[in-house]
């Protein structure tokens, strides 16, 4: 099976029709890789009964940071981990971005991500502001902070430029392989750290070729069979 990971990430998109068709045709693929496909709640459990007999998991897209009680609208890690739920992204740019969520929150969902059993996906990124101003590694380094005391294997982390995310504008190799390495020297060499931006099933190989690249969390192209399976061919 291949090392590398490659995650896909549904954000607000889906039907009961659309989850049935994309991941009916996933589980047809029949992937030795290393996968996972993040949709939204209601459909968590029918992506499971899919893809029931096969490598692929699922995954939530965020989680409460309260475990139970009086908090209207929320769903915890606990109630992720009874439906059968395996990974979960944590602090994506557009969570952090659209609805003010800051790294504490961040750091706080990941630590009850990793006490139900969940494999945590947590994200870090600069804008396109904060790289030209040179300040892209101290951002990242920022947000790394919460994980500190996090037990290493139990999570990955995906490294996201909120420029490159549906963009069509993929980070080059010269600002992905650094800023990976970064990410290993301030956690440990051994936490894999995905690509995410603009990743389709025609740039997935050269992406994944890029030194210290272990995945690539995918948006949009995740919505089509073809491309994500493509993308996961790709994984070595
Ligand atoms: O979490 C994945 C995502 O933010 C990247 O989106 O559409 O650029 O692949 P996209």
């Amino acid at each position: 099976m291949a090392k590398q990971l490659v995650v896909g990430n549904w954000k607000l998109h889906g039907s009961i029709g659309q989850i049935k068709s994309v991941l009916g045709e996933i589980a047809q693929a029949k992937l030795q890789s290393n996968v996972g496909v993040c949709v939204p709640f209601p459909y968590l459990m029918l992506a499971k009964q899919l893809l029931h007999n096969t490598h692929v998991q699922c995954g939530a897209q965020d989680l409460s940071q309260y475990h139970i009680g009086a908090y209207t609208g929320e769903v915890s890690s606990g109630m992720l981990a009874d439906i059968g739920c395996e990974m979960v992204i944590i602090g994506h740019s557009e969570r952090r971005r659209l609805f003010g969520e800051t790294t504490e929150q961040a750091g706080v969902k990941m630590r009850a991500a990793l006490d139900a059993g969940l494999f945590g996906i947590y994200c870090v990124g600069e804008s396109a502001e904060q790289r030209r101003e040179g300040r892209a590694e101290e951002v990242v380094a920022a947000q790394l902070q919460v994980l500190q005391q996090l037990p290493i294997g139990l999570f990955a982390v995906a490294y996201e430029p909120s420029w490159a995310v549906g963009s069509g504008m993929v980070a080059s190799s010269e600002q992905i392989s650094p800023m990976h390495a970064l990410i290993k020297s301030q956690l440990d060499e051994r936490v894999k750290v995905l690509y995410g931006g603009s990743v389709k099933s025609n740039n997935a190989e050269s992406i994944l070729a890029v030194q210290h690249v272990d995945g690539v969390l995918v948006g949009g192209a995740a919505l089509s069979a073809f491309e994500f399976v493509e993308i996961c061919k790709a994984a070595r």
